[in-house]
């Protein structure tokens, strides 16, 4: 078949895992600037190989004309979370969105695949807006931990060195292998408390040093120049002391010297 029949074919996919990398980006990064903890650690996407795309075909007898309708993972995105929790929050994040209608979702993740593979899959409609006109397409989107990704990328290599002859003992290996990434998955999901805990100081930390900057912001209006340098020195001293009592406290003096210049103007 001509290169450039399969290049009007792959290129709506192209623009669909491009602009899907971006969206799922967009929510990490939304996450950090609101100093709120990402359920995504990282996005990637593919679109299959035009070789991939035929072995596929001919494995599983797809006709030529039927392989937009029947191989689902023409487009895929592959979104890394750093524990199982995080799985759940960005399904949900999926079923919400209004650009992708969930066509299937596959849970390896309760069920894992006999080779031991892990991840949870969802199969969606997206479209995409071409020089042709709007154009709906399937998109498979994979969701699994950095534990879940390490492992489906090495028994990927393995398969593609063996193909369907991987040795039995190795097989059993890898089996292994996959019971350890689980048992390693829910060590962290206990550890992951504890990270939350840090990150939702760092949120607290991040809205008392807002609230103290607005007040000194404001007692710029009111208050001589100097006082004002004055207090922003203090606050610098503070800062560095990295102490949230200290950097309350401080703000609540703030709120008091602001108080008594809105009652002094009142008289
Ligand atoms: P293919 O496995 O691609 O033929 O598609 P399918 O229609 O059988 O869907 P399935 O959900 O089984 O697999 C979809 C994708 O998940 C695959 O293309 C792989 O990327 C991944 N996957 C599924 N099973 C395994 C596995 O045993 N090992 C690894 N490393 N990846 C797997
Ligand atoms: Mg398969």
């Amino acid at each position: 078949m001509e290169i450039q029949l399969w290049r009007d074919i792959l290129e709506p996919y192209r623009l669909a895992v491009d602009e899907l990398v971006v969206k799922f980006m967009h929510i990490k990064q939304q996450y950090q600037y609101s100093h709120m903890y990402s359920p995504i650690e990282s996005v990637t996407g593919r679109v299959k190989r035009i070789s991939s795309i035929l072995d596929k075909a001919q494995r599983k007898g797809i006709e030529f004309d039927e392989i937009e309708s029947k191989i689902e993972d023409i487009a895929g995105i592959r979104i890394i979370c750093q524990f199982v929790e995080d799985i759940d929050t960005v399904v949900d994040i999926i079923r919400k969105r209004e650009d992708l209608e969930v066509k299937r979702e596959k849970d390896y993740i309760t069920h894992s695949k006999p080779s031991g593979y892990r991840s949870y899959h969802i199969i969606a409609y997206y479209t995409v807006h071409t020089i042709n006109g709007p154009k709906r397409l399937e998109v498979e989107i994979q969701i699994r931990t950095l534990a879940m990704n390490f492992w489906s990328t090495i028994e990927h290599s393995l398969q593609y060195k063996y193909k369907e002859n991987m040795p039995d003992d190795l097989r059993e290996r890898l089996l292994r292998a996959a019971d350890a990434v689980d048992a390693l998955d829910n060590e962290m999901a206990s550890v992951r408390d504890e990270i939350m805990d840090a990150q939702n100081s760092n949120k607290q930390k991040a809205n008392i040093v807002s609230d103290i900057l607005n007040n000194i912001e404001n007692l710029y209006y009111v208050a001589n120049e100097r006082e004002v340098t004055k207090i922003q020195d203090e606050f610098f001293k503070i800062y560095k002391e990295n102490d949230m009592a200290l950097l309350k406290r401080f703000n609540k003096q703030l709120d008091i010297i602001a108080e008594n210049y809105r009652a002094q103007s009142l008289q």
